[in-house]
């Protein structure tokens, strides 16, 4: 049944809006939930095509169609405004749009994004068309932002005759063993790498102390496994990295035998300044090949690695490097992103102040810019590369199987970061596997993970996984819209890219710059696709396919984490039907469950906590220099399994949905930042007394950062204040994790016993609720009602 009417764009023009909407609603029998959304949302977008789409003060008709077809409401708006999409707001303001006004519609939009479950705008003949999707389900959860995707993509025949796995059978009869019998699966493994001596035991095991090592007794060298056995093959001379600097033109390409001979040298190098086994080296460099040499230089030497994302401050910096007393940095003088310039080693020099353990500095020349040397700390990689007494090659370090390999620090829901202990053996074993069995590798494949490699990501599949398998890695300094937004489809075009990984954050943002970016680029050697870091919007996906997958690309949404080493949950793209928006099923040997606080409470489909239930090779071993720590952090809440605190759900067919953090991480465009750590940043400035971080949706970035702030007594609220605050948090975390919004407040909302409430916090920052009086007594519906009306007011 399809019912539409016109209305003029007046203000007192709405209240038609509602009547219609209860006659629709009453020959429908639309429920009381659907019929109280629809028209909200209709409210809300109305009054911002109203304020926004003309600047004419001239009368226009808006086109209302309300139609309802298998319980599922669809709302279209239609208008001849100036090109106007009132569900993404603009980012800066235009012309006649101040910054409150901008505010206002955010506020607005984040209430329409809540409540439907689909919206798509299009600018068609001089019209802006608005279409509104929501289900009509009576008892639906508002906040289960869950988006359900019906629509299944199986493997493309011609994907599956092609590949290694090829149907959901032989997958379930793979995974049946690996969960039945681990230690036979993981042993059969674990012969395709390289070891100096085989293990004894496969697993030692006791998970309820969080304890587990694996190839008990044996011993290997990572780099022996990434490099030295190819050198023995053909792919001696194949191309282990491509890489591409920010600007296009830059370009370099190392052989494994060249990738090999580097690592040698600056292993040398490292030895030479004294480091050895067991020795901590902190890696701050932008996405250049000196990077994964310097890792691999500390694996063959059994050096532990930490790398520090180029784009944290000092200050994050210098809590790393002091976290595990680092005995040497590797950083470079400056480097360019998008054409801008960062002063890495200034940086560098900011943090070293506080940093007495560090006695030698190895600087990379990027920028070419002048920067101060410390002649008895700071030395040239290239001089100290070209020394006379550096030699090509350098023996492995013999080290056992559960020798750590790197530390990477990760947020957690505590102020500290945590150093993510990875060990040898288990984790190069993971993410080789991995990296075959989900991206259905080749060796004629050029692969390109667009990660930074200062994130897990990076380590796992920019570096560890691949050269291991043998592949060749594109690693790419830049970003996506440097020089224009169509850099990602340049680079596949010019290195013929077949499987492509990126993240949701940056597939949104290029979605945003429009499909005429496309337009010219030849994608047709892409294979498969991939996602990583949050969760992706079906909307998104089907973009993806679509746009840059020319619908005959699989696409494998991988589940995982920093402290998981590499994927756990994913299709195995030439067997599993893909469903956007799921991760579809456990990897090998990998056994989650969804678990609730309260077992007998809530539907089936509710979700829950995500838990894995049994080791793997690929899990971290430990925090660094906090024996407690991962035990008390990742096996309280349900003793004897994994927590990994993310919420979850399975659908009829074991689809696992990942519905995000549930803990108190944000995850900012993919990357996890600790509410707790964006609070005491807050709280360390002068003039704050107490701050309260959550996150909100946000368009690009997945989640944004909401704060709330309560000044110290006679601290005057100003913009210039909250703009002070902002700067501060980024100075002492990075760019990334720069507030959104700060909102001064007088007083938090606490329970009696003084604890923040941030749940409520939440939905303010969503734009639920606007102001924590007496929260108790309102009833969301009446606290959205009461907006409604001050808005319209
Ligand atoms: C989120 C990144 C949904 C999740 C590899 C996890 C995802 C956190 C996905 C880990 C995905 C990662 N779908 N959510 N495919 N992948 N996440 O440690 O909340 O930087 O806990 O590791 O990212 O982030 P981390």
């Amino acid at each position: 049944m399809n019912q539409s009417f016109e209305i003029i764009n007046k203000r007192s023009e709405i209240q038609q809006l509602s009547e219609a909407v209860a006659e629709f609603a009453r020959l429908n029998a639309l429920s009381e939930r659907a019929t109280y959304t629809a028209n909200l949302i209709l409210e809300e977008l109305v009054v911002n095509i109203i304020a926004y789409a003309y600047d004419d003060r001239k009368e226009h008709a808006i086109k209302v169609s309300l139609g309802l077809q298998d319980r599922k409401l669809t709302v279209i708006l239609e208008d001849d405004g100036r090109a106007f999409n009132p569900t993404v707001p603009p980012v800066r303001p235009e012309h006649n749009i101040s910054l409150d006004d901008i505010e206002d519609l955010e506020l607005g939009l984040r209430l329409v994004r809540m409540l439907v479950d689909g919206i798509s705008y299009i600018r068609r003949e001089g019209r802006n068309i608005l279409t509104l999707v929501m289900e009509d389900v009576p008892g639906k959860k508002t906040i289960a932002s869950m988006l359900r995707e019906e629509r299944v993509f199986p493997p493309p025949k011609e994907f599956s005759a092609a590949s290694q796995i090829r149907s959901l059978d032989e997958y379930r009869r793979l995974y049946r063993q690996s969960i039945a019998d681990p230690e036979a699966f993981w042993g059969k493994q674990a012969e395709e790498l390289d070891w100096f001596r085989k293990w004894d035991r496969v697993l030692v095991e006791d998970f309820a102390e969080a304890e587990h090592a694996w190839f008990v007794g044996g011993a290997l060298n990572v780099t022996c496994n990434c490099l030295d056995r190819h050198l023995k093959t053909w792919r001696k001379n194949k191309a282990a990295i491509i890489w591409e600097g920010d600007q296009p033109w830059e370009q370099q390409v190392l052989t494994y035998q060249q990738l090999h001979r580097q690592v040698c040298r600056f292993a040398n190098v490292l030895k030479k300044h004294g480091i050895g086994k067991g020795d901590r080296v902190t890696i701050y460099l932008p996405m250049i090949v000196e990077l994964p040499v310097a890792m691999l230089a500390c694996a063959r030497i059994g050096a532990i690695h930490s790398v520090v994302f180029g784009g944290f401050s000092a200050d994050s910096l210098k809590d790393r490097i002091l976290d595990c007393d680092s005995r040497l940095l590797i950083c470079a003088d400056g480097y360019r992103r998008g054409g801008r310039l960062v002063k890495s080693k200034e940086q560098a020099d900011q943090a070293l102040a506080a940093c007495p353990g560090i006695n030698d500095v190895i600087v990379v020349r990027r920028a070419d810019i002048e920067v101060p040397m410390q002649p008895e700390r700071d030395c040239w990689w290239d001089e100290e590369m070209a020394a006379p007494d550096i030699a090509d090659s350098c023996e492995p370090e013999v080290m056992d199987a559960e020798d750590p390999l790197f530390i990477l620090y990760t947020s957690g829901s505590t102020g500290k970061p945590k150093g993510v202990l990875h060990s040898s053996a288990g984790y190069l074993l993971y993410v080789m596997q991995t990296f075959k069995w989900v991206f259905d590798i080749r060796d004629e494949d050029t692969w390109w993970c667009t990660a930074d490699i200062g994130w897990i990501t990076g380590h796992s599949y920019i570096v560890y996984g691949p050269l291991a398998s043998g592949a060749t890695t594109l690693m790419f300094e830049g970003v996506p819209n440097f020089p224009q937004p169509d850099r990602f489809w340049r680079m596949i075009e010019k290195h013929r890219v077949n499987i492509f990984y990126a993240a949701p954050t940056a597939l949104r943002a290029l979605m945003r710059e429009g499909n005429r970016w496309f337009e010219g680029h030849d994608l047709s050697s892409l294979r498969l696709l991939g996602s990583v870091g949050e969760p992706i919007n079906p909307e998104v996906w089907i973009w993806y396919h679509e746009k840059v997958g020319g619908g005959r690309c699989p696409i494998v949404d991988t589940w995982w984490q920093t402290e998981t080493g590499g994927i756990l949950i994913g299709p195995i793209p030439g067997a599993t039907p893909c469903k956007p928006g799921s991760a579809t099923l456990p990897l090998f040997g990998i056994e989650p469950e969804v678990l609730r606080n309260n077992p007998d409470s809530g539907d089936d489909d509710e979700g829950g906590w995500l838990v894995i239930k049994k080791p793997w090779p690929g899990l971290m071993r430990r925090v660094y220099g906090d024996p407690e720590r991962f035990k008390k952090t990742y096996f309280a809440r349900f003793p004897g399994v994994y927590t990994t605190g993310d919420g979850a759900m399975v659908d009829n067919d074991g689809y696992y949905w990942i519905m995000g953090r549930i803990d108190d991480v944000i995850n900012v465009s993919g990357h996890r930042l600790g509410t707790a750590e964006l609070e005491s940043a807050l709280v360390s400035h002068d003039s704050v007394a107490e701050a309260a971080a959550v996150g909100v949706p946000h368009e690009t970035k997945g989640q944004g950062i909401y704060a709330f702030v309560t000044l110290k007594a006679g601290e005057e609220k100003s913009d210039r204040l909250v703009a002070a605050l902002k700067d501060h948090v980024r100075k002492l975390i990075g760019p990334i994790a720069t507030p959104d919004r700060i909102q001064l407040a007088a007083d938090l909302p606490k329970t009696r016993s003084g604890k923040i409430v941030r749940r409520i916090l939440t939905r303010i920052a969503a734009g639920d609720v606007t102001h924590f009086g007496d929260m108790s007594t309102l009833t969301d519906a009446s606290v959205l009602a009461d907006l409604i009306k001050r808005r319209l007011a």
